[in-house]
C-alpha cells in the first residue's frame, strides 16, 4: 500500500451547509447539488466540486460492496463507510442512510441507530425511507436531537413490496400516496425529502405544497435539488443505470486500461524504472555486498 498522501483536489471554498442555508436556497430558487460518497477520496472529491450535500447511501450496498440490492448492506458496514467520508469532508452536509433492518422495529431501535451515525461516524444527519411507520421513526429520531431527511416515490430497501425497481406514483391516486407520505414526513419534522422515480408532473403539483427541500432522483426539474449516486454519474459502476442517470464521465473503461497497462510493464519488465527507486551510494552498496558475503559465511542463529 502506497503511504503517499491522496494527490490534492484544489477546495472549493463554500460556506458550510447549514438546514437553514438549504432553506434559504429552496426560499430563492437555487438549486441544491447532493451527491453520494462512500468513502474518503470520493468526498474529497465532492468537497472539491463544492457540492451542498453528501449522501451515504445504502447503494454502497451494490456500488461498493457487489450486492445486488441496498438489503443487505449492515449498520457497521455503513458506519466504517461514513466514518470515511466524514474525514474527506468539511462544507457539504453529510447525511447516512439509515440501512434496512436498523429502524423499522421500534422508536427506540431507529433513535439507537441514529446514535451511533452521528456519535461514532459523524454524521450531521440520517435519512429513512418511506412513509406509513417510518413517519414515527422519523418523529422519533428528530425528538432526540438528530435531523431526519425522507425518501419517498421509489424505495430501494422495499423495492419487492412496490413490484422492483420501478417509477411510482404513475397514476393520480399513486401520486397522492407519494403526496401524503411527503407531508407526513414533513409534518414530523424532517428538514428535507428525496423524491425517487416519479413522474416530473407529480413532482411539479407537489411541489408549490410542500415547505421544505425536495431533492429529486429521476423526479424532473421542478424539485429543489438533484442528487445522484457517484459511481453512476463518473460511468465506473458496471450494471444496469436507470433512466434517470446522466453520466459526466466514463471513467471505467480509462480505469480498467490504467490497470492493464500497469499489468502488462510489470510482465515485460517496465516497470519499475530507474526513476522508481530510492538511490544508495556505491560505496554503501559495495559495503554491504561485504556484510551480506559476511552474514552467508557465518549465519546469526534465529531469534526464537
Ligand atoms: O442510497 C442512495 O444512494 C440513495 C439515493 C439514490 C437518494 O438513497
Amino acid at each position: 500500500v502506497s503511504t503517499r498522501p491522496l494527490p490534492s483536489v484544489t477546495p472549493h471554498s463554500r460556506p458550510r451547509t447549514t438546514f437553514a442555508s438549504l432553506a434559504a436556497q429552496k426560499a430563492k430558487g437555487e438549486p441544491i447539488a447532493m451527491v453520494t460518497a462512500y468513502d474518503y477520496p470520493s468526498a474529497q472529491i465532492a468537497e472539491a466540486a463544492g457540492v451542498d450535500i453528501v449522501l451515504v447511501g445504502d447503494s454502497a450496498a451494490m456500488t461498493v460492496l457487489g450486492h445486488d440490492s441496498t438489503v443487505p448492506v449492515t449498520v457497521d458496514e455503513m458506519l466504517m463507510l461514513t466514518s470515511a467520508v466524514r474525514r474527506g469532508l468539511s462544507s457539504p452536509l453529510l447525511v447516512a442512510d439509515l440501512p434496512f433492518g436498523s429502524y423499522e422495529v421500534s422508536d427506540e431501535q431507529a433513535v439507537a441507530s441514529a446514535q451511533r451515525f452521528v456519535k461514532s461516524a459523524g454524521a450531521d444527519a440520517v435519512k429513512i425511507e418511506r412513509g406509513g411507520s417510518s413517519v414515527a421513526r422519523a418523529r422519533a429520531i428528530i425528538g432526540a436531537g438528530i435531523p431526519v431527511m425522507g425518501h419517498v416515490g421509489l424505495t430501494p430497501q422495499t423495492a419487492a413490496t412496490l413490484g422492483g425497481y420501478r417509477s411510482q406514483g404513475r397514476t393520480a391516486e399513486e401520486a397522492l400516496t407519494v403526496f401524503d407520505d411527503a407531508l407526513a414526513l414533513q409534518n414530523a419534522g424532517c428538514f428535507a425529502i428525496v423524491f425517487e422515480a416519479i413522474p416530473t408532473a407529480a413532482t411539479d403539483a407537489m411541489m408549490p405544497l410542500l415547505n421544505v427541500p425536495v431533492i429529486g432522483i429521476g423526479a424532473g426539474p421542478g424539485a429543489d435539488g438533484q442528487v445522484l449516486v457517484f459511481h453512476d454519474l463518473l460511468g465506473i459502476y458496471d450494471g444496469h443505470a436507470a433512466r434517470f442517470v446522466k453520466r459526466y464521465a466514463e471513467l471505467r473503461a480509462p480505469m480498467v486500461a490504467a490497470v492493464t497497462a500497469y499489468a502488462e510493464d510489470v510482465r515485460a519488465h517496465r516497470y519499475p524504472q530507474p526513476e522508481h527507486g530510492y538511490g544508495m551510494s556505491s560505496a554503501e552498496a559495495a559495503h554491504l555486498t561485504g556484510l551480506l558475503a559476511e552474514r552467508r559465511e557465518h549465519p546469526r542463529p534465529r531469534a526464537i
